[in-house]
């Protein structure tokens, strides 16, 4: 639309490479990343520390208000802040990224979040993920795509990451746990995990990240032409 800034919009479950996707659509645009799930996943850990009840979205609002979670975008990318607590590489935790999925469910949370995440498209171009961007964050958005894989090719390469890490995860209880994420992530009621009507459904089972990028360019110069 008339002056507003280039969005792009990547939406998908848990795993099927959203983030690196979005990272190198956002390289090649010039353009910043956000990351949502960080927001979440930072929400998470600062109730996780402090005792907040996860199932209370009256306390969640009240103690996102306190967090003083902020993003900063530079040139190695988006970093997370609890106020001035760098908490990048923590939020990456398993157990953060499950209380992610659970926080998230509450929708005085979200309302906020939206929030934030619209504040921070509004000013600049950005490529942006998540769960429900295309279809909440930012409806308008100059192209929306939604990225899936198989629940096994996502644990695969869950498993893959975790053992380059040096931790050893049981396969089958992987793909076990994200197809319960998607699980949650899809029926929650408010603002669930769905294809926006006028997204691009991409399937990344057999495609590598760099070609899934690739398409995103082609789909972005297609909608901008
Ligand atoms: O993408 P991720 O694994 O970092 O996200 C963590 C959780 O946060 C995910 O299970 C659902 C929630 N989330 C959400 O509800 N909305 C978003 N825009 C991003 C994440």
């Amino acid at each position: 639309g008339a002056g507003r800034p280039l969005a792009v919009a990547i939406d998908g479950p848990a795993g099927a490479g959203k983030s690196t996707v979005a990272k190198g659509v956002a390289k090649r645009l010039g353009i910043i990343y956000v990351d949502t799930g960080a927001m979440y996943r930072a929400l998470a850990l600062h109730c996780m520390e402090q005792g907040v009840d996860l199932e209370d979205g009256e306390a969640l609002a009240k103690a996102l208000d306190r967090s003083g979670i902020r993003l900063e975008h530079g040139s190695d990318g988006q970093r997370v802040f609890l106020g001035e607590r760098d908490v990048t590489e923590e939020i990456r935790r398993e157990d953060v990224g499950n209380n992610a999925s659970r926080v998230s469910v509450h929708p005085d949370v979200r309302e906020k979040m939206v929030e934030m995440q619209q504040r921070i498209a509004g000013s600049q171009a950005v490529v942006m993920d998540g769960r429900d961007i295309g279809t909440h964050v930012l409806p308008d958005a100059t192209l929306k795509v939604y990225l899936t894989a198989s629940s096994l090719v996502r644990a695969q390469r869950r498993h893959l990451e975790l053992q380059a890490k040096g931790m050893e995860r049981r396969l089958d209880l992987l793909v076990e746990e994200i197809e319960e994420r998607d699980r949650r992530d899809m029926e929650r009621e408010h603002a669930p995990l769905r294809q926006a009507e006028d997204a691009v459904l991409l399937d990344a089972s057999d495609l590598d990240a760099e070609q899934v990028v690739e398409r995103v360019l082609s789909l972005l110069e297609r909608v901008e032409a």
